[in-house]
């Protein structure tokens, strides 16, 4: 039998959220509200649409609820949602805080209903492109691992802007960013390190640059940037980079390209040869002799978004377990505090877990 659903908030990703719940096996959306009634215009006319949650939730025929309402909603319609008997998804940051998702955590409990967070990223081809490469062990111990996302135009826009509405592109894409690291990286944290920046927004950041220190010795690194200025096509990059001491990797793009690269030459010292650069004389970084330097392919990444409501309608039947955990979703969110910790103080926070 098909698992129907109803949606709350029919915005940028709640009409995502349509397209879809209207196209996938096992799923019928079945009702859709948002608070202001121009945002329902562009439902398909079969859904039933409402301007009030309580009185979607009031249809028996509905069985679980995704929300993609505005960051600051969450916890209300979360609960509102687990009262009504509903199973939740609901969109990253799932909350503001860590004494909201365990309120939201209990209250699904409580309420004898599933609970799990829209973090479908972990689903980006990038991102498995990368992940593969590391479980491979492929490139020996590796000591730095690195994400970043630059944006190129500057802007920020609608609440993302104010703090009270849960803005700020920690909150944002740090979510997503951090998710991937710590569900790639095995092993407990011990120490964070951040720069946390409002470098054009007056409330809410939109630069940041965090340093995890696993117990194993690696640094993951996360850098975001909205006011990375530059006057180029796409308006955005996009990067991973893998550092072991077999070798490197690095990945470019949603759409990724890259390569695994090694060195034919390990653990010996090379001739003193200088060559003359752009940067001066140099030894260390002159181009290596031909054939010192060899290309590995990729692993293929075959994936997508829907995978995540794949795994949703699978994980209800009972036929898998949810990929996005709760207590995963909570330690994002202590990270998420540890940063705001460091960048306040300077200082690096240590961290358990
Ligand atoms: N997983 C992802 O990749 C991803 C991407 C973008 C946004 N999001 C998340 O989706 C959520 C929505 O973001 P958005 O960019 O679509 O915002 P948006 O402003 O485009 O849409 C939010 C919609 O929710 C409605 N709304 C607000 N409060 C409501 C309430 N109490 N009841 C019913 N409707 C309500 C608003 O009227 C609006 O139409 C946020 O939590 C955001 O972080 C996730």
């Amino acid at each position: 039998m098909n698992v129907k659903f109803g949606l709350i908030g029919h915005g940028f990703m709640g009409t995502n959220h349509v397209k879809t719940l209207t196209n996938l096996a096992g799923a019928e959306l079945i009702g859709v509200c948002d608070i202001d009634p121009q945002q329902l215009t562009g439902v398909p006319k079969h859904i039933k649409t409402y301007t009030d949650a309580a009185d979607m939730l009031k249809d028996p025929a509905i069985d679980a609820v995704v929300i993609a309402a505005n960051n600051d909603q969450h916890r209300k319609l979360v609960e509102a949602v687990a009262a009504a008997g509903k199973h939740v998804l609901c969109e990253k940051p799932v909350a503001l805080s860590l004494e909201d998702l365990d309120a939201m955590e209990a209250c699904c409990k409580s309420n004898n209903v599933t609970f799990t967070v829209h973090q479908q990223r972990r689903y980006d081809p990038d991102f498995r492109k990368t992940k593969a490469v590391f479980d491979s062990e492929t490139l020996g111990t590796p000591y730095t691992v690195k994400t970043s996302l630059y944006g190129f135009n500057g802007n920020m826009h609608d609440w993302h802007v104010y703090a009270d509405q849960g803005g700020g592109m920690l909150y944002d894409w740090g979510v997503h960013l951090i998710d991937q690291m710590l569900w790639m990286i095995p092993g407990n944290i011990t120490t964070i390190y951040a720069d946390l920046r409002n470098v054009i927004n007056k409330e809410v950041d939109d630069y940041f640059h965090i340093m995890l220190r696993f117990e194993s010795g690696i640094v993951a690194h996360i850098e975001l940037g909205t006011y990375f200025l530059k006057d180029q096509p796409g308006w955005f990059e996009r990067h991973w980079f893998i550092g072991g001491n077999k070798g490197s990797m690095y990945v470019d793009g949603f759409h990724p390209t890259g390569a695994i690269v090694r060195t034919t030459q390990l653990l010996q010292s090379v001739g003193n040869q200088r060559t003359m650069t752009a940067a001066g004389p140099t030894r260390s970084f002159g181009p290596p002799p031909e054939g010192r330097i060899v290309r590995e392919e990729l692993p293929e990444a075959d994936v997508n978004h829907k995978m995540y409501f794949e795994n949703y309608l699978a994980a209800l039947r009972g036929d898998e377990e949810f990929l996005v955990t709760i207590p995963q979703v909570r330690r994002v969110l202590k990270v998420m505090d540890a940063v705001r910790q460091s960048a306040a103080s300077g200082k690096s926070v240590d961290f358990q877990g």
